[in-house]
């Protein structure tokens, strides 16, 4: 068990000694937990074995599902990666700093172990100052998986950090809630057209903007990846609920209506019935359900997201039987928050 410290950081203005004492951790091989714009992460020296296996073993992650190396400047895509083609350049000029995570064909002085036996590797530049001035100050390239325990919801408070990383970690950088929620769009650049592996705060529409047509792996199930394989982040659902979750989809006014039924008929069974509601349709439910909790209106899909993750760990607090959530519709940003919802429901899903 480590003592794990929690430090309060400005985000606007990130007290220089406090980011140097946690860059000095990374530098000494230790996990040093930080904001992003998406979500915290969970950080250790990307360069080194020994390091980024302490994250796997802390997360309790496969060995398998690789990690994206952060970075604080573009020019440090080609310390790890080949291939920086024009395409590249655009995405970056776009999008960085900022919420897209690119894969490209691995360099040979990245530790195998980070990109979990792939030959390629996952680089971001995050659009948060905190983690930006860490990495710099580091001195070298952090590896950062989301800072949550394997399969759990990813954090967006520093609080959340805590509840799953207690005792295993050496700090805690607190800057706030994060501004997006979600995580950042994984996109594969190995292939012709680009492929988006996980859906998120970059949307397909905004990536097809500036490079033309993006595949979706969502949509490509049938094929097989070239290697052969499972890609990783279709292998690996983002997180487990200790609840069931049922995910209702279709007309509002129909889902409103069958959720109160079902929600209706498991209180007839004496089970405890939470609802996630959007803030439109909250008083359809307040009779119906022990806990109802709000995650944003349906016509702010940036709010949705925000709060998606918080919501799900505040009513799972509230110890119901069973979850029932309303869907929203699935365009742009509203791709990626169906995407976690439905990964959420393994497979409960609802069509109304
Ligand atoms: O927003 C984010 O991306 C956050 C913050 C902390 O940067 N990080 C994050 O990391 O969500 P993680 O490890 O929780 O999720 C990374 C995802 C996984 O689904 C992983 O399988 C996929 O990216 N991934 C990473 N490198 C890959 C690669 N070389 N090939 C395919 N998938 C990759
Ligand atoms: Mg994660």
């Amino acid at each position: 068990m480590k003592e794990t410290r929690i430090v309060k950081v400005n985000p606007d203005s990130p007290d220089i000694h406090e980011i140097r004492q946690a860059a000095s951790i990374i530098r000494n091989g230790g996990l040093v937990a930080f904001p992003t714009e998406t979500v915290y992460g969970l950080g250790a020296d990307g360069l080194r074995e020994d390091t980024v296996n302490k994250i796997f073993i802390a997360k309790g992650r496969p060995q398998d599902n690789p990690l994206i190396l952060h970075v604080s400047s573009p020019d440090d895509i080609s310390q790890v990666a080949t291939c920086i083609s024009p395409v590249v350049d655009k995405l970056v000029e776009g999008f960085w700093p900022g919420p897209l995570t690119l894969v490209l064909p691995k360099k040979p002085n990245v530790p195998d172990v980070v990109s979990g036996g792939l030959p390629t590797i996952g680089v971001r530049m995050p659009d948060n100052l905190i983690a930006l001035t860490l990495i710099a100050e580091s001195g070298t390239l952090l590896a950062a998986p989301s800072a949550n325990l394997s399969g759990r919801p990813s954090p967006t408070q520093a609080s959340h950090v805590v509840d799953d990383m207690w005792g295993r970690i050496d700090l805690v950088l607190d800057g706030g809630p994060t501004r997006l929620g979600v995580e950042s769009t994984v996109l594969d650049l190995t292939q012709d057209p680009p492929l988006i592996l996980r859906p998120g705060s970059v949307t397909r529409e905004e990536l097809e903007d500036v490079v033309g047509v993006v595949n979706l792996l969502a949509e490509k199930k049938e094929e097989r990846p070239s290697s052969g394989k499972t890609l990783p982040a279709a292998k690996y659902p983002h997180y487990i609920l200790d609840t069931p979750l049922f995910l209702f989809e279709g007309e509002p006014q129909a889902v409103i209506k069958r959720i109160q039924e079902e929600a209706e008929k498991l209180r007839e069974r004496s089970k405890k019935v939470g609802i996630i509601s959007s803030l439109e349709n909250k008083e359809q439910y307040l009779d119906y359900a022990d806990v109802v909790e709000v995650v944003g209106s349906r016509y702010d899909m940036t709010k949705v997201a925000a709060s998606l993750y918080s919501t799900l760990r505040e009513v799972e607090a509230h110890k119901v039987h069973v979850l029932l959530a309303e869907g929203f519709s699935d365009r742009g940003l509203g791709f990626a928050v169906m995407n976690r919802l439905r990964e959420a429901a393994r497979g409960r899903v609802i069509h109304v």
